[in-house]
C-alpha cells in the first residue's frame, strides 16, 4: 500500500514494527503514525516548494491532527500551523509553538478566542466575517496589540470532491463573499482600522482534490481582486493564501499528485498575472493538512463478530468503528484494509467491515476482499492518519484509542488510551440526585 508499509513472516510491518507486536503492547484499537513518512511529506513540501520559490510559507492544517508531540514536530520542521478553535490554538501554544507562526481560521470565532489570539500575539488572523472583523479591531485596539489580518474569500468555484468538503463556491458558510457591496466596504474598514495589518486574501477550494484546475481559477478570482484593491484603494496587496486540499491515496483509484503539481502551478499563475499587470507578487501561503499526515496513519483493530447473511454478504466487526473514524459515515470515504496477522493468505471472500457502534451506518469498509476473518485477527485500515483522531467521538461511551508514533524499530505514545474513568471525569451529580 504505502511504501513504509511491508510483510515480514506473514505479518504486517509498519515501519520496523510488527503490527501484532503494536498491539499486544498498546492495545486495540490502535492509531499509528509512520514518523518518517510524516517528515518525508514536509520535506517534499519545503524542497518543491519553500526552497524553490522565494517567499513562500507552509502552514500544517492543525485540525488533521493535532496532539502535543505532533505540534513539536511540526516546529522542529520549521513549519507555520494553522490552528481553527480556542483549543486548536491552545494546544499549540501549549507545545511552545511561536504564535507568529499561528495562522487563525474559522467561521465563528468568539469573542473569548479572538482575545486569546490578540493576547498571545498570533502572527495571523483569517477573518471570515464582518461581524469578526469589528470585534477584531476592537479587541487589538484595546490591547494595544497590531494584528496582521487576511480575508478569507468565497471564490464562487466548484471543487471535483464530495460536497461537505467543497469550500470555494459561493453557497459556503465561509468566507466573505465577493459581491462589491460587501468585500469592498470590508477592505475599506480593514485598511482603516488603527491596530490591523490588513495583509491579503486566504481561500480554501475543498479538500482530497486530484487536479489543480479549481486552485488556479480561485488564484485568479483573488488576483483580479487583489488588482481591484490596487487601484480603489492604492494598497499593495502582501500576501495571498491559497489554502489545502492536495489528494491523497485511500484506495488504489486515488490518483495523489505531487505537491509541486499544484504549487508550481499556482506559483506560475501569480508571477505572469503580476508581471502582466504591474503589481508586486505577493508572499504565497498553502496551508496543507491531510497531504502531510493522511497516508502515515494506519489504524489497528481486532476482530470480534462474523456475521455471514447467506447470499447477502458477510460483516466482519472490529472493536472501533464510527467512533475513531467518522470519515465513510459522513461522507462515503473509501478506505483499504487487510488482516495484519496474515496478509498474505489467500483473498476468499469479499466482506463490509463493520464497527461496533449502534448505528447501521456504522461500516469502516464495504466489499473488502480478505481472507475469511475470525476473531481476534487484526485488521489494519490504511491512510487513517487526517480527520481520524481529530474527528473522533465518545458515542456509545466507547473510548478513544491511543496513538504511537513509530520511528523504524521505534513506538513512542502520545496519546494514552482513554480509561472507563477518564470518561466519567467532567460529570457533575447535583445535589438532589445524589
Ligand atoms: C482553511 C483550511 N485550510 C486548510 C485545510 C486543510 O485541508 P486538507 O487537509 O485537505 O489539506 C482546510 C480543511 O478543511 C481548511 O478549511
Amino acid at each position: 500500500m504505502h511504501q513504509y508499509i511491508s510483510t515480514e513472516d506473514n505479518t504486517l510491518t509498519i515501519e520496523s514494527c510488527n503490527a501484532v507486536s503494536l498491539v499486544k503492547e498498546y492495545g486495540s484499537p490502535l492509531y499509528v503514525l509512520s514518523e518518517s513518512t510524516i517528515r518525508d511529506k514536509f520535506r517534499e513540501i519545503q524542497s518543491e516548494f519553500l526552497d524553490k520559490h522565494p517567499d513562500t510559507i507552509a502552514a500544517y492544517a492543525s485540525k488533521a491532527f493535532l496532539t502535543t508531540a505532533f505540534a513539536k514536530l511540526v516546529n522542529q520542521e520549521g513549519f507555520y500551523m494553522d490552528v481553527v478553535s480556542g483549543g486548536e490554538l491552545y494546544t499549540a501554544l501549549n507545545a511552545d509553538f511561536p504564535s507568529e507562526k499561528i495562522i487563525f481560521h474559522g467561521n465563528n470565532k468568539s469573542h473569548a478566542e479572538l482575545e486569546m489570539a490578540v493576547k498571545n500575539k498570533v502572527g495571523r488572523i483569517v477573518v471570515d466575517n464582518l461581524y469578526e472583523l469589528s470585534v477584531l479591531a476592537d479587541l487589538a485596539k484595546t490591547f494595544d496589540t497590531p494584528m496582521n489580518v487576511l480575508f478569507r474569500i468565497t471564490p464562487g468555484v466548484n471543487s471535483s470532491t464530495h460536497d461537505y468538503i467543497s469550500t470555494g463556491k459561493k453557497d459556503s458558510k465561509f468566507g466573505i463573499s465577493l459581491d462589491d457591496f460587501v468585500i469592498f466596504p470590508a477592505v475599506e474598514q480593514a485598511i482603516a482600522a488603527s491596530h490591523l495589518n490588513f495583509l491579503g486574501f486566504h481561500f480554501h477550494v475543498g479538500s482530497q482534490i486530484f487536479d489543480n484546475t479549481s486552485h488556479i481559477l480561485a488564484t485568479k478570482v483573488a488576483l483580479d481582486l487583489i488588482y481591484e484593491v490596487k487601484h480603489r484603494y492604492d494598497y499593495v496587496i502582501d500576501e495571498l493564501n491559497t489554502g489545502g486540499g492536495f489528494g491523497i491515496k485511500y484506495t488504489d483509484s486515488c490518483t495523489p499528485q505531487s505537491i509541486g503539481y499544484f504549487t508550481d502551478a499556482i506559483v506560475e499563475t501569480i508571477q505572469s498575472y503580476c508581471l502582466k499587470h504591474n503589481l508586486k507578487r505577493p508572499r504565497i501561503c498553502i496551508e496543507p493538512g491531510r497531504f502531510i499526515i493522511g497516508e502515515a496513519g494506519t489504524t489497528l483493530y481486532t476482530v470480534g463478530a462474523v456475521k455471514e447473511i447467506k447470499d447477502i454478504r458477510t460483516y466482519v466487526a472490529v472493536d472501533g468503528g464510527m467512533t475513531d473514524n467518522i470519515r465513510p459515515a459522513l461522507y462515503q470515504a473509501k478506505y483499504n484494509a487487510l488482516l495484519a496477522n496474515r496478509p498474505g493468505d489467500p483473498v476468499d471472500s469479499e466482506v463490509t467491515l463493520c464497527g461496533k457502534c449502534c448505528e447501521t451506518g456504522d461500516i469502516l469498509v464495504e466489499h473488502l476482499p480478505l481472507p475469511s476473518a475470525k476473531p481476534g485477527d487484526i485488521v489494519a485500515v490504511f491512510s487513517t492518519g487526517a480527520y481520524n483522531y481529530s474527528m473522533a467521538s465518545h458515542y456509545n461511551k466507547h473510548l478513544i484509542p491511543a496513538v504511537v508514533l513509530v520511528n523504524g524499530s521505534e513506538s513512542n505514545v502520545i496519546v494514552r488510551r482513554e480509561t472507563y474513568e477518564d470518561l466519567v471525569r467532567q460529570d457533575v451529580v447535583p445535589k438532589h440526585l445524589g
